[in-house]
């Protein structure tokens, strides 16, 4: 299994053709999920004592496995917050599969910490934030919300005089990702709700209401929203910013999904005072063109999280003193180098492509929501702050957007699902790939007529 021979030959050669196949795929096969008992049928047991060998495992991924996947890069998915790796960022991945990179420590991978915290910088340098600041890319937004709020709360712990509080306490509004929710349970710390405004935007007044109708004891940070994955809202993040600066809260930035678009002209301004964040986070996996998984979490002050997140032990004190250890800045110690494809892409194709890309997205986004204006039988809920185009089929019922979502899977046309708001179930586009056409939406909307 770790001598190079003949058979690795065959394989490395059957398996780079797959890939080079699969780019030439344009587009790629929706595809989708099929019930285990087919998948049963169709693969049977995989794991036997004696293998079945690299090309028959290959032939079997790329025949049945494969094909029971969604290709969340085709051109009409455009469900949840979709993906769109770059050709550049997918090739670069498998280098840094063959590479054997621990990029935990500058230690053992320093050249890719360099490049990864270039990575990072660029996208500080978006944001407007200082030339301390500094991160890490961690698995998803989900770990990178939970990362940034546990540094929050040590800073608020080391900083409190007096006894502790008898709750910890974060404040957002119910448009901020499911992930929020889940840190709080984790972290054991309570959500005050904060009410916002008719554009569903968290606003100052918002928070200051809220702060005055709850017990604020314990209250560390603020979690505003930068593209809310329902919606694509922006949070007035200059006013949050200010009462976070007036009251000595941390401001955590979830920009998982929308802060891809500081590199977007036609949009920045709604991201104004993103640059007083104490920590934000962007998925270069949703609209960067990463592919799975990798999410940048910045910070305006890295030590304050490297003392709230660095491991201590006898076997790891030959990592201290190393330049940038990225495992001392989230909950995570052995990683993969996994922003390296992104930084790939960028370094190939510089920053202006990236820009390009993501304005192409916005106007289709803004066609998407003409298009539903001009149709009778579709009403659009809210002008797109970004590229969430959200809408209703009017007269149709639950049941009507699943079927209709149902059948355009199973026919490999499109990936729309269905969400609620207020209670009504509607659809949405999310669109984030630069390959999603004005035809591309034209074509769904014509399913729904
Ligand atoms: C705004 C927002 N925050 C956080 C997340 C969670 O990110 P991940 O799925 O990478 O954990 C998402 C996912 O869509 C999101 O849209």
């Amino acid at each position: 299994m770790h001598r190079h021979s003949q058979e690795t030959e065959r394989l490395a050669a059957a398996i780079l053709a797959y890939a080079e196949e699969r780019f030439r795929l344009d587009p790629v096969p929706l595809d989708g999920a099929k019930p285990h008992d087919e998948l049963w049928q169709l693969a049977g047991q995989t794991i036997t004592e004696d293998g079945m060998g690299g090309e028959a495992a290959l032939a079997l991924f790329g025949d049945v496995l494969s094909r029971a996947c969604l290709s969340i890069d085709h051109p009409r998915s455009l469900s949840f917050i979709p993906a769109a790796p770059t050709e550049a960022a997918t090739l670069f991945d498998l280098v840094v599969g063959a590479s054997s990179i621990y990029g935990g420590s500058w230690l053992e991978g320093a050249g890719a910490v360099y490049a990864e915290n270039q990575a990072l910088r660029w996208i500080a340098d978006i944001g407007g934030l200082p030339d301390g600041a500094g991160g890490v890319f961690v698995q998803g937004g989900t770990l990178g919300n939970l990362s940034a709020l546990v540094a929050a709360r040590h800073t608020a712990r080391t900083r409190r005089e007096g006894p502790p509080p008898a709750r910890w306490k974060i404040a957002a509004t119910g448009g901020a990702h499911s992930s929020i929710a889940t840190a709080a349970s984790v972290m054991d710390i309570d959500v005050i709700p904060v009410e916002p405004d008719k554009e569903g935007r968290l606003r100052g007044d918002g928070l200051w209401a809220a702060f005055d109708g709850a017990d604020t004891d314990g209250l560390f940070a603020v979690v505003a929203t930068a593209g809310t994955t329902n919606f694509g809202i922006v949070d007035r993040l200059d006013e949050a910013a200010a009462v976070c600066a007036e009251c000595g809260l941390w401001l955590h930035v979830d920009g998982a999904y929308g802060a891809a678009a500081l590199a977007a002209p036609s949009v920045r301004h709604l991201f104004a005072g993103i640059e007083r964040a104490d920590s934000f986070i962007v998925d270069p996996h949703k609209w960067l063109f990463a592919p799975f998984d990798c999410c940048a979490l910045l910070y305006r002050d890295p030590e304050l999280a490297r003392v709230a997140h660095a491991q201590t032990a006898g076997y790891l004190e030959p990592l201290e003193g190393g330049e940038w250890n990225p495992s001392d800045y989230a909950i995570n110690l052995s990683r993969r180098a996994r922003g390296l494809p992104f930084w790939f892409s960028v370094a190939a194709h510089g920053t202006r492509a990236y820009t390009t890309a993501i304005e192409r997205t916005l106007e289709v986004a803004r066609y998407a929501a003409e298009e539903i204006r001009s149709r009778t039988y579709v009403e659009l809920l809210r002008d797109p702050d970004l590229s969430v185009v959200v809408f209703r089929r009017l007269g149709w019922s639950p049941a009507d957007y699943y079927s209709w979502s149902d059948r355009l899977m199973k026919a490999n046309f499109a990936f729309v699902t269905p969400t609620t708001h207020n209670g009504e179930t509607i659809t949405r586009f999310a669109i984030i790939n630069p390959r999603t056409s004005e035809t591309d939406i034209a074509a769904i909307l014509d399913t729904m007529a």
